[in-house]
């Protein structure tokens, strides 16, 4: 059997299989139909230093081979998450990531200190949400506003930090390599893609929010070429998702350089999903003769 062990960052995942901030909330829902110890690791909702109700409904919409969302990093707050959630999840033998997100890089820092004492396995600094005004994309499509929050956080925290990219960008490359130099120690990408969906008949935007982000089967070509372009511009290891919904997806991903692989959307439809794709996966490499180590950002070019 294929070994599916992955080291990231200094973190010893299990497999390489996760799931993506924001389509597990903090995993209740899915503990009910298999045990949470078979994911590599979760990565949590998106948290905010105080409750945010999120953006006004409607909030989702179908799109062909994928969804918008408008959620809007609805979510309890750090403080409650810590309380009430964490304990739940430390009951799971996988990596618990949690996801962060603030108004300032210092208040990135400060839920960075608190969660790491908490003992979380890794911070994901998210810099790439569509759906928020303050923090959130503003700082992920620049060079300065990435590696500032980056910088911060790695300072303030005792685990190792992931800073996710957005996709709504001209030059994922010079961004990644802004987060390695001010200390990211992984990157992870993508995160959605800013989109509209318009009532043609009446010319109103489906989304309250009139945008959100793009998910799903229809981004991941987008996120595979992101994934490949990141990875080959820094050292430290990347997590790709967008789009992954079978092991053959996995495995793009792999070949283009991710160490660990996310499931997001495909989850919704499925949630038995990261579980089949991991199964899937062992499969795909064992019939194939192919290892984690061996694909690994080893797509032969033309
Ligand atoms: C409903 C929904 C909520 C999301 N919430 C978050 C979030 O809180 N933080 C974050 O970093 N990404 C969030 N994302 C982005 C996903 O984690 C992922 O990066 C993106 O959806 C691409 O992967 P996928 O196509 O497999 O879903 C959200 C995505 C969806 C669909």
């Amino acid at each position: 059997m294929a070994d599916m062990r992955v080291s990231f960052a200094g973190v010893d995942f299990k497999n390489p299989v996760t799931v993506a901030s924001g389509t597990f909330a903090f995993g209740r829902e899915y503990a009910e139909y298999y045990d949470l110890s078979r994911l590599g690791g979760i990565c949590v909702k998106g948290l905010t230093p105080l409750p945010r109700g999120g953006n006004p409904s409607p909030r989702i919409a179908e799109t062909p081979m994928g969804m918008l969302n408008s959620v809007g990093l609805q979510n309890p707050g750090v403080d409650a998450f810590i309380r009430d959630e964490l304990p739940f999840l430390r009951g799971f033998d996988t990596k618990i990531i949690a996801n962060i997100s603030a108004p300032t890089p210092e208040d990135y820092a400060l839920m960075a200190a608190k969660l790491s004492d908490a003992g979380v396995d890794m911070i994901e600094i998210n810099v790439s949400c569509p759906n928020v005004r303050a923090g959130g994309m503003a700082f992920g499509v620049t060079c300065e506003g990435a590696a500032s929050v980056t910088a911060a956080v790695k300072k303030a925290s005792s685990v190792p930090v992931m800073t996710k990219l957005s996709p709504n960008v001209t030059d994922i490359a010079e961004i990644a390599r802004a987060c390695e130099d001010a200390g990211a120690d992984a990157l992870s990408l993508i995160n959605t893609l800013l989109g509209m969906k318009i009532d043609p008949a009446t010319g109103v935007p489906i989304l309250a929010n009139n945008t959100g982000g793009l998910s799903g089967p229809a981004v991941l070509p987008v996120a595979v070429r992101m994934v490949w372009q990141a990875a080959s511009a820094v050292k430290i290891p990347v997590m790709g998702m967008g789009g992954v919904s079978r092991a053959e997806d996995a495995a793009e991903m792999i070949w283009a350089g991710a160490s660990l692989v996310s499931v997001g959307t495909a989850t919704l439809a499925d949630p038995y999903a990261p579980v089949k794709v991991l199964e899937g996966l062992e499969k795909f490499l064992d019939e194939h003769g192919l290892t984690l180590e061996g694909m690994k950002g080893r797509v032969k070019l033309h």
